[in-house]
């Protein structure tokens, strides 16, 4: 049972897109300004982990328990949401013991940390995973990795009555889609269930693009009801997970000059760039008006981008 979050959920600024290549094309973009909802719980991890928290909350629940990589958005949101809200976290990490900037603001949260090595976190999609954790730390609420699931995708779904009341301001009646970067693509879900099959969900795929995710999905949307449609995948991964190449960097860097607006090269720039593409080859008609998701991890840039000095 799904529990009403207690907090309230922050509304996210929009923002117009002005760059060369819409303009060319005659196709208008705002940017939901999700990186902005908040310094520490940014992007859409707020709305991902919003349930969770209040679940944990009204259960008593000492504390929360979940899983991810030595870069995690998801666990620095985590930790960061549990120091505010006085809950204990702790973070399974993936790999060897390594002092990322993403470590380091975990342990200033107070996370607990236990790294896994790789063949450790592999073993996170047998059923018995969680049973030892729980052990350690009874009566804890294990969160999936990424804050996927229903109840993450759930916490995604008001984000379309937020966009709505503020499509005005920006003199828009309506838009005709929504185009966001895809993880888990848990977030997309919540749109898609929040759009009830009125305006179409573009997933950039910030991974390469593999039946799991689209099964995920289908199987995401049939726990809430809904028919497997209202999205598209796409393959924006360029080369794999986390991969980065100098093309990339170039368009990040050109395009934040351009707009003013931050992007990470994991999620939001791949994400972008794969938009771009779609808008030269005259995949939409001149004046199609679409909401692009800033979905946050800014917090990421730190490590990502040491390795492309400017
Ligand atoms: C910045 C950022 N954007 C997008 C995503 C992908 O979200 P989802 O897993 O809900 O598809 C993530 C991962 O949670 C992320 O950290």
């Amino acid at each position: 049972m799904v529990s009403s979050a207690p907090f309230d959920l922050p509304s996210a600024p929009l923002q117009l897109l002005t760059l060369d290549w819409l303009q060319q094309a005659g196709v208008e973009v705002a940017v939901l300004r999700l990186d902005r909802v908040d310094p520490e719980l940014s992007g859409n991890k707020w709305y991902k982990l919003s349930h969770h928290l209040a679940a944990a909350r009204e259960a008593g629940c000492p504390g929360l328990l979940s899983l991810g990589g030595p870069h995690s958005n998801h666990l620095h949101a985590l930790a960061a949401a549990g120091r505010r809200y006085g809950l204990s976290t702790v973070g399974l990490l993936r790999g060897t013991e390594q002092l990322t900037p993403t470590v380091a603001d975990l342990l200033e949260f107070g996370m607990q940390l236990h790294w896994l090595g790789y063949g450790g976190y592999r073993a996170r999609h047998r059923d018995d995973f969680w049973t030892p954790w729980l052990e350690c730390y009874p009566g804890y609420r294990c969160v999936p990795e990424g804050g996927g699931g229903l109840v993450g995708a759930l916490g995604c779904i008001p984000l379309v009555a937020q966009l709505d009341a503020q499509l005005g301001e920006l003199g828009w009646s309506d838009h005709h889609g929504w185009w966001l970067a895809a993880g888990t693509g848990t977030t997309l879900a919540g749109l898609v269930i929040g759009e009830e099959g009125r305006r179409p969900v573009f997933g950039a795929l910030a991974g390469p693009p593999s039946h799991a995710v689209a099964r995920q999905l289908g199987n995401l949307l049939g726990e809430a009801g809904m028919p497997d449609g209202g999205y598209l995948l796409l393959d924006a991964s360029r080369g794999g997970f986390g991969r980065f190449d100098s093309a990339l960097i170039s368009f990040l860097k050109e395009t934040e000059h351009a707009s003013g607006i931050p992007l990470e090269p994991v999620y939001t720039a791949k994400a972008m760039m794969a938009l771009r593409l779609y808008v030269e080859g005259g995949y939409f008609s001149r004046g199609t008006r679409l909401v692009f998701v800033h979905t946050g991890g800014l917090q990421g840039r730190r490590a990502a981008l040491a390795q492309w000095p400017s």
